[in-house]
C-alpha cells in the first residue's frame, strides 16, 4: 500500500456566448460553508441562465422544475433534473460512528502509518485554518495525539505521501480563504516527531498529485499560482530516509491533463493518477482577505498511469467525474477504494454536487464499480484501512439525503467492514 506505506464530460461549457465575456467577472458564490455566515455573502448571477441560490437557502431538489435551458444548438432543452441525479446505485453498507476528530476539517490531508492515521492541517472554517496534526489509533479507536506543524508550512491543498516513517509535505495554500500558495516543502519523521526542510518545489502548486515511486518523490499537476489554472508540470527528486539526495527537482514527463484534487497511487510499481478537476475558486480581485470567489470548474473521471516506459497511458475512467479525493483512497487486496468526493455541478442549477459512494477500481480486472453507499455525501475525506475496516474522517458533507450540495464541515469518523 502506498499511502499507508506500512503500505469530459465535455461539460458543455454552459457558458453561452453572452456570458463568455463575463467569465473574468468573478461569480461570487460563497464557499458553501454552513459554519460561516452565509447570509453576508454577496453573490451575483452573471447571466439569466445561471440559476444560483444563496447558500443557506433550502432547496427541495425534486421540486426543481425544469429550467428551460438553451443548448448549444439553440433549441430549448426542457429537462427535469433531480438534485440527486448524480448518485449511483450501490449496496448499502453498515457504518459505525467512531470518536470524532478534535476539530472539523475541509481540505485536510492524511497518511496512514501502521495503525495510526495522521490527519494534517485543513480549513476549520473558511476564515480559519489548522496548523497541527491529529493522530488516530485504529487499534484502540481513539484520538491519541497532536503535533504542531512548522509555522511556514501551508495549511491546505498540500501534496503529501509517506514511506512508512517519513511524511513528505509539498507546497499548498498558505492561510485561509483563497490565499496564495507556498512552494515550501517539509518532511516529518514520525518516530522522532521532528520536522526538516526539503528543497522547495520549483514553483508553488495547489493540491498537486504526490507520490513516492522508484525512490523518488513525484509531484505533478495541481493548480498554478492563481489557484485556477491547471498545471501539467511534473517534477521528481530522489529521497531516502526523509532526506533529499539531490539539490534540485528534476523535470519529468508532463501529465496529460492538469488540475488539483486527484488521487495519486502506486500499485504494482505503476503510478496512477485518478480523477480531479480543472479550475477552482480564486481570490476576489482586490479583496484584502483574498475572499474566495467561484470560477468555472470541470470535474473529470480520467485515469492516467505511468509505468516503466515512462509514457502516460489512459486507463478506464471512473464511473463518474470525481474530485477532492487526494486522501480519500485506500489500496487493499489489489483494489482501490475511493470514499466520496465532488462530481460535476448540476448542469441546470450549477450547484455543486457531492459524491456519496465508495468507488472501487479492481486492478486485477481494471474495472470500476460502486462498492457501496456512504452514510452521506462528502468531499475531502481522509481514509484509512485497518483490520478489515475501511475508515474515513473529516470533510464537507451534504445538506441531507435529498440535497447533495455541500454544507457542514465535519470531523466525524466512520468505519465499515469490507471484503474485497
Ligand atoms: C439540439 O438540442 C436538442 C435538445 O437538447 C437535442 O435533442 C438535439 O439532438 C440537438 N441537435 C443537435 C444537432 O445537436
Ligand atoms: C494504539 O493502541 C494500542 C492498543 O491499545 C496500543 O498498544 C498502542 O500503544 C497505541 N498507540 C498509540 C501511539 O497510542
Ligand atoms: C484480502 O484477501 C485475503 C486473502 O484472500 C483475505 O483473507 C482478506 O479477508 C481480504 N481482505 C479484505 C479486506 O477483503
Amino acid at each position: 500500500m502506498a499511502r499507508n506505506a506500512g503500505k469530459r464530460t465535455s461539460t458543455k461549457l454552459v457558458f453561452l456566448l453572452s456570458c463568455a465575456g463575463l467569465l473574468g467577472a468573478a461569480l461570487i458564490a460563497d464557499f458553501l460553508w454552513a459554519s460561516s455566515s452565509s447570509h453576508s455573502h454577496a453573490y451575483a448571477s452573471i447571466a439569466s441562465n445561471w440559476v444560483l441560490e444563496k447558500s443557506g437557502t433550502v432547496v427541495v431538489p425534486n421540486k426543481e422544475k425544469a429550467e428551460a435551458v438553451k443548448s448549444k444548438n439553440n433549441s430549448v432543452d426542457a429537462r427535469i433534473l433531480s438534485g440527486t441525479f448524480a448518485d449511483l446505485p450501490g449496496p448499502e453498507l453498515k457504518w459505525e460512528k467512531m470518536a470524532p476528530a478534535p476539530v472539523p476539517r475541509l481540505d485536510g490531508s492524511a497518511v496512514q502509518i501502521k495503525n495510526l492515521l495522521y490527519v494534517f492541517a485543513g480549513y476549520g472554517t473558511i476564515d480559519y485554518v489548522h496548523s497541527h496534526v491529529d493522530i488516530y489509533n485504529f487499534s484502540d479507536n481513539k484520538w491519541v495525539g497532536k503535533l504542531d506543524m512548522p509555522k511556514e508550512m501551508a495549511h491546505s491543498h498540500l501534496g503529501m505521501v509517506t514511506d512508512g516513517r517519513y511524511v513528505y509535505v509539498v507546497s499548498g495554500q498558505y492561510g485561509p480563504q483563497c490565499r496564495g500558495p507556498t512552494s515550501r516543502t517539509f518532511v516529518l519523521d514520525t518516530e522522532t516527531k521532528q520536522w526538516q526542510r526539503m528543497p522547495p518545489l520549483p514553483v508553488p502548486r495547489y493540491a498537486p498529485a504526490t507520490q513516492l515511486w522508484k525512490g523518488r518523490l513525484h509531484v505533478m499537476g495541481g493548480s498554478k499560482e492563481d489557484r485556477h489554472e491547471p498545471a501539467l508540470d511534473h517534477w521528481s527528486i530522489a529521497v531516502e530516509d526523509g532526506k533529499a539526495l539531490e539539490k534540485e527537482w528534476r523535470t519529468e514527463i508532463p501529465i496529460p491533463r492538469g488540475g488539483p484534487h486527484r488521487a495519486c497511487i502506486v500499485a504494482d510499481d505503476r503510478l496512477m493518477v485518478i480523477g480531479g478537476q480543472e479550475g477552482d475558486f480564486m481570490p476576489k480581485p482586490g479583496s484584502p482577505i483574498f475572499k474566495c470567489s467561484r470560477r468555472h470548474e470541470v470535474v473529470y473521471s480520467d485515469v492516467y498511469m505511468l509505468d516503466d516506459e515512462m509514457k502516460w497511458k489512459t486507463l478506464p475512467p471512473m464511473p463518474k467525474p470525481n474530485s477532492h479525493i487526494e486522501f480519500a483512497w485506500i489500496l487493499v487486496n489489489n483494489s482501490i477504494l475511493i470514499s466520496g468526493g465532488t462530481t460535476e455541478k448540476n448542469p441546470i442549477t450549477k450547484k455543486m454536487i457531492l459524491v456519496g459512494e465508495v468507488l472501487r477500481f479492481d486492478l486485477n480486472t481494471m474495472k470500476w464499480s460502486v462498492y457501496g453507499r456512504m452514510p452521506y455525501r462528502i468531499k475531502t475525506t481522509l481514509a484509512g484501512f485497518w483490520d478489515g475496516w475501511l475508515y474515513f474522517t473529516s470533510g464537507q458533507r451534504d445538506r441531507g439525503p435529498e440535497n447533495p450540495q455541500p454544507r457542514k464541515v465535519v470531523g466525524e469518523m466512520w468505519r465499515t467492514k469490507i471484503h474485497l
